[in-house]
């Protein structure tokens, strides 16, 4: 479970809402997805529920434990961060990447070689051809898989996502999708994924939150959204992706 409450952060000195007091809650072994306009907030929300980011005001839970009560690299364990962009260090091997936490948690190289081996063929990649590589000698959409093979790797009950999908081709990003609902319908992780992409949003998501400027606007399912859209916004937002 995660659940976020009036989480607020404000920058600078014109006092810049990027988060605007938002309050949400992903249940237990469920999927939520935030969607919203470049700029709404999305990603500061995601670094802030994993501490890369202090909030200005506000309360984050991840089950019955308190984000305050915690240091933040502790809490930081507690949960998966796959970041925009992959993140991949560039001096390192794809499997040093993806085991870079486990060798921190002293690791047996046995179980790290395993394991490295089953989240390559798990995200489609084939490990005797992937695992010495480096970033530079890989796609974006490959960098992309990296990152959600290392952000599984210690097996966390929690796993943020920045726009995972974002950088594949529509037939690799379907395959990924599937193999993901599927996984999950075994691992039962409470998942947060940030995304652009409505429609992958609906698939993925069992509730959708639409953020504009800092807030949330509605928050729901596909039919919540289509048929009872909350503001004009969100009408204009739906109707602009979703083809009905
Ligand atoms: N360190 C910072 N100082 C000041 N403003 C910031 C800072 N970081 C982010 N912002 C602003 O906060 C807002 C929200 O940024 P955020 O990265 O959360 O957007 P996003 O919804 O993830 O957008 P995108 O879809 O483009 O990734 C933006 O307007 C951004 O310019
Ligand atoms: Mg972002």
């Amino acid at each position: 479970m995660i659940s976020v409450k009036n989480l607020t952060k404000i920058y600078g000195p014109d006092n810049y809402k990027a988060v605007d007091n938002i309050s949400f809650q992903v249940p237990e072994g469920s999927i939520a997805c935030i969607i919203g306009t470049s700029g709404c907030g999305k990603t500061t929300t995601l670094k802030m529920i994993n501490r890369l980011i202090e909030p200005t005001s506000g309360e984050i839970m991840a089950y019955n434990d308190n984000a305050k009560d915690y240091n933040p690299i502790h809490w930081r364990r507690k949960m998966g961060f796959v970041i925009q962009k992959a993140g991949l260090l560039p001096h390192l091997t794809v499997k040093e990447n993806i085991c870079l936490l486990s060798r921190i948690l002293k690791r047996k190289e046995t179980f790290i070689d395993k394991r490295v081996e089953s989240l390559l063929e798990t995200v489609g990649l084939d490990p005797s051809v992937f695992k010495s590589r480096y970033p530079v000698e890989l796609s974006g959409g490959q960098q992309q898989r990296i990152g959600i093979a290392r952000a599984l790797m210690e097996d966390p009950p929690i796993m943020l996502m920045d726009e995972p999908f974002g950088a594949l081709d529509p037939i690799t990003r379907n395959s990924l999708h599937e193999e993901f609902t599927n996984l999950n319908q075994e691992l039962k992780k409470t998942i947060l994924i940030v995304t652009h992409d409505l429609e992958e949003a609906f698939k993925l998501g069992d509730q959708v939150i639409l953020m504009d400027q800092g807030k949330i606007v509605q928050a729901g399912n596909k039919e919540d959204f289509l048929k009872r859209p909350a503001t004009n916004f969100v009408k204009e937002f739906v109707g602009d992706q979703i083809n009905t």
